[in-house]
């Protein structure tokens, strides 16, 4: 049995960078708390509580002087918020999320209606949508504008970051269609993020060569869903968070076993899956 991983996968530019920044500042100062996780990855989290860093779920539960902001970016209000109880920011805003803020807040100021193609409840998005002042929406759905009261006029068009790429294109190609009328002033701005991209094409190029796909992350990262969701259209897939998911039986006739992982997922575990994979194929 062949065991094959993605030619890229795992811990994402953005996520490192926050990673190194957190643990750097632990490291001097014994210790941060990380408004919400800086990454959806369990693993991860555990790692760093073990230099101390906490993660708080609200910006009443913050104890300490400095709070750190994860990759996935927060609204002007919060960041007003957190300065207004006198507690430092130490920013770990990915760089392409920062570019997708200052995009809806750019349109915004233009008074363009932002529409976030992305999940509503996701906190980057939220964030996102934080910094168009209140002048837009967040949906996977291009019929929800026609469900507003009247389709504004201007519209400035942004993604997710982890979105899939052609259901973007389809989405927007959708609103086009669909607001395309009396004097309608459309402004698109692709801000999926180039790891999102670059992880995507790798996992379905061997997924295409595959007989079982295994993303390793977690159900709540986004990235791994999507990842999951476009080797699923190909091939028998299944998202596994650690090696203790993993059944024996998925193994059963299979020659090619490829191995992609979300962006919050850390070498440790993708390794680890890939020990067990190699031990339950000895077994078989
Ligand atoms: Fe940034 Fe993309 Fe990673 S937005 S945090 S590089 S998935």
């Amino acid at each position: 049995m062949r065991i094959e991983k993605a030619n890229e996968l795992g811990l994402c530019f953005g996520v490192k960078r926050a990673i190194g920044i957190v643990e750097k500042v632990a490291r001097e100062q014994g210790g941060i708390e990380t408004l919400g996780a800086l990454a959806h990855n369990q693993q991860v989290i555990e790692k760093l509580a073990a230099i101390g860093v906490r993660v708080v779920k609200d910006i009443n539960d913050i104890q300490g002087d400095t709070v750190a902001i994860s990759s996935h970016g927060v609204s002007p209000h919060v960041e007003e918020v957190i300065r207004a109880k006198h507690i430092k920011i130490i920013n770990t805003t990915c760089p392409s999320v920062r570019r997708a803020q200052l995009a809806a807040q750019r349109l915004a100021k233009a008074s363009f209606f932002v529409v976030v193609y992305g999940d509503a409840k996701h906190i980057e998005v939220k964030g996102v949508l934080g910094w168009a002042d209140g002048k837009g929406i967040a949906t996977l759905d291009e019929n929800l504008l026609k469900k507003l009261d009247q389709v504004p006029r201007r519209l400035g068009i942004l993604s997710q970051t982890t979105q899939i790429p052609e259901h973007f294109t389809e989405f927007v190609k959708k609103l086009v269609d669909s607001t395309l009328t009396k004097n309608a002033e459309l402004y698109i701005i692709d801000t999926i993020c180039h790891s999102t991209r670059k992880r995507q094409t790798a996992a379905i190029k061997l997924a295409e060569k595959a007989d079982l796909m295994l993303v390793i992350g977690s159900r709540t990262s986004a990235n791994t869903n999507r990842l999951a969701e476009l080797c699923a259209v190909v091939t028998k897939t299944y998202l596994v968070e650690t090696t203790e998911e993993i059944k024996p039986s998925w193994l059963k006739g299979k020659q090619h076993i490829g191995i992609t992982a979300g962006a919050s997922t850390d070498e440790q575990t993708i390794n680890e899956v890939v020990a067990c994979l190699e031990a339950l194929a000895k077994g078989l």
